[in-house]
């Protein structure tokens, strides 16, 4: 029956792939006295003991991914590619980025709202979020106070978060104002 050999082989798929990704060394000392017959489970569970710790893959992303363009133009892309690219490229970096900078901040929670906001499914993830705190005109004395209390915030802001987001979008001349509101 043609429906049983595709399940069998979509079972079997991911647990091919679990043992080629092994490299055939036979390291499954890890897993311990299983016995004889469990051979196969050991190497399921060494093998999620990899993936699942947070640490591990937060400190992926930016290696992994690497901080470049999309394929297509951003302004070409569909509502639903823009939306995958966020979800598989744009979140897992910068959710790097911003726990590396301040784990205190950011090193948990960090999502679509982060930068979207509550209601950012509502409005279709438009930016800038009116939520989002307003940054005042570059260059104003409204500016130079915002500095003094964020301080290394606004370096982070200006030196690695808006580039990075630029980049990722291959849109030149990022600014703030794409993530923020303006202040009157
Ligand atoms: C680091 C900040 C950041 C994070 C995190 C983030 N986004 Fe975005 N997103 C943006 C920015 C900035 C834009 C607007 C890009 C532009 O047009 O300048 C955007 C645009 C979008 C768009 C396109 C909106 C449109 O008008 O076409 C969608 C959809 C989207 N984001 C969904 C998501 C989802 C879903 C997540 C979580 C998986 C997410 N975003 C996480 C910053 C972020
Ligand atoms: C890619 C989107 C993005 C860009 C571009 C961006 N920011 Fe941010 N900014 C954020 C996010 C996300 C946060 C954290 C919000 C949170 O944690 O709730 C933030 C936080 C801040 C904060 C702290 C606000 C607070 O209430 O603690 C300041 C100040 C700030 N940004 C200023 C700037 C300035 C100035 C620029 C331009 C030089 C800028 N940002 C560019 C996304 C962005």
């Amino acid at each position: 029956m043609p429906s049983s050999i595709l399940t069998r082989t979509f079972l079997w798929l991911p647990l091919v792939l679990a043992l080629a990704a092994c490299g055939g060394g036979d390291d499954t000392a890890g897993g311990g006295g299983d016995g004889s017959s469990g051979g196969e489970d050991d190497e399921w569970s060494d093998w999620d003991d990899d993936e699942e710790p947070e640490v591990e893959s937060h400190h992926g992303a930016i290696e992994a991914l690497g901080i470049s363009g999309p394929d297509q133009p951003w302004a070409d892309m569909s509502h639903e590619d823009r939306e995958w690219y966020m979800v598989g490229k744009v979140l897992p970096i910068m959710k790097e980025m911003f726990a590396e900078h301040d784990a205190d901040r950011w090193g948990s929670g960090y999502g679509c709202d982060t930068c979207h906001g509550e209601n950012g499914p509502e409005v279709e993830y438009e930016m800038p979020p009116m939520s989002s705190y307003k940054v005042p005109q570059p260059g104003s004395q409204a500016w130079t106070s915002m500095e003094g209390i964020f301080g290394e915030t606004v370096t982070f802001m200006a030196e690695t978060v808006t580039p990075t987001m630029g980049t990722l979008l291959g849109i030149d001349d990022y600014t703030c104002f794409h993530c923020h509101p303006r202040a009157e």
